[in-house]
């Protein structure tokens, strides 16, 4: 995508109520303010909150909230222009219970209370396979802990990707730290039994990896 374009979006999205843009000073010096209060004050209701992680374009967030009137959703990603997309689709079809946050997910815990939120999705995360770039693995121990912070006790999280090795990762650290994974399935589209969900809303990078004929896996589970 050129500059000029990224720039359009970049000022679109300052005009979007379902945009919100802290600065790394507001989440981290003070508490923001609406940590704990995104049920209230963004969605003016008491449902559920699901988050989704590197959300790209948004498909996971605008998707889900199509199927779920009843439960709160937002999308968390660095690049602005991305979910821009998804941003702009949810005013478009007028979805309520949609929003977007740019912000690093390394700080998750200052943007959302504690027990604040019901569900994760993380939706193909670079796996970050070399040693050195270990601690940027979104389901590494230091990201779990973090998630444990946000989540309910009893809340789910869901992890698709196109990686094998992110999934055998993902599974090895779970059994070993004695986590409950609920659904594993490491080809979605050839063995049966996944989630509607999981099948029928396909992100932009899935569809590349789609195109390749590259196995696509699942991980539902909890934190204890
Ligand atoms: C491989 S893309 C997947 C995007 C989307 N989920 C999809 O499936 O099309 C990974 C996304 O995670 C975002 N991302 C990676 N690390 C991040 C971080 N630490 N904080 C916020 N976003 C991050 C990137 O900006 C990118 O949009």
């Amino acid at each position: 995508m050129g500059s000029k374009n990224k720039l359009k979006r970049f000022k679109e999205n300052e005009t979007f109520a379902n945009v919100f843009q802290p600065t790394r000073e507001e989440l981290v010096n003070g508490v923001y303010h609406l940590k704990g209060r995104w049920k209230t004050e963004v969605f003016k209701n008491d449902n559920p909150l699901v988050i989704e992680l590197g959300c790209g374009k948004g498909e996971y967030t605008v998707g889900l909230a199509k199927r779920y009137p009843n439960k709160n959703f937002i999308g968390i990603d660095i690049k602005g222009a991305r979910f821009w997309r998804g941003a702009k689709t949810a005013i478009e079809e007028d979805i309520s219970n949609a929003a977007f946050i740019r912000s690093q997910i390394e700080l998750i815990e200052y943007i959302f209370e504690e027990n604040e939120v019901d569900e994760i999705w993380i939706t193909f995360p670079d796996p970050q396979i070399k040693y050195k770039r270990t601690k940027h693995r979104m389901t590494n121990l230091q990201f779990i802990e973090r998630y444990r912070k946000v989540l309910k006790p009893k809340g789910l999280m869901h992890l698709k990707t196109d990686s094998e090795f992110m999934h055998g990762y993902t599974l090895g650290l779970l059994h070993g730290l004695g986590h409950e994974v609920l659904y594993a399935n490491h080809n979605i589209y050839k063995l049966e039994g996944s989630p509607e969900e999981v099948t029928e809303i396909q992100t932009f990078y899935e569809n590349q990896y789609l195109e390749k004929d590259k196995a696509i896996t699942y991980i539902r589970f909890k934190i204890n």
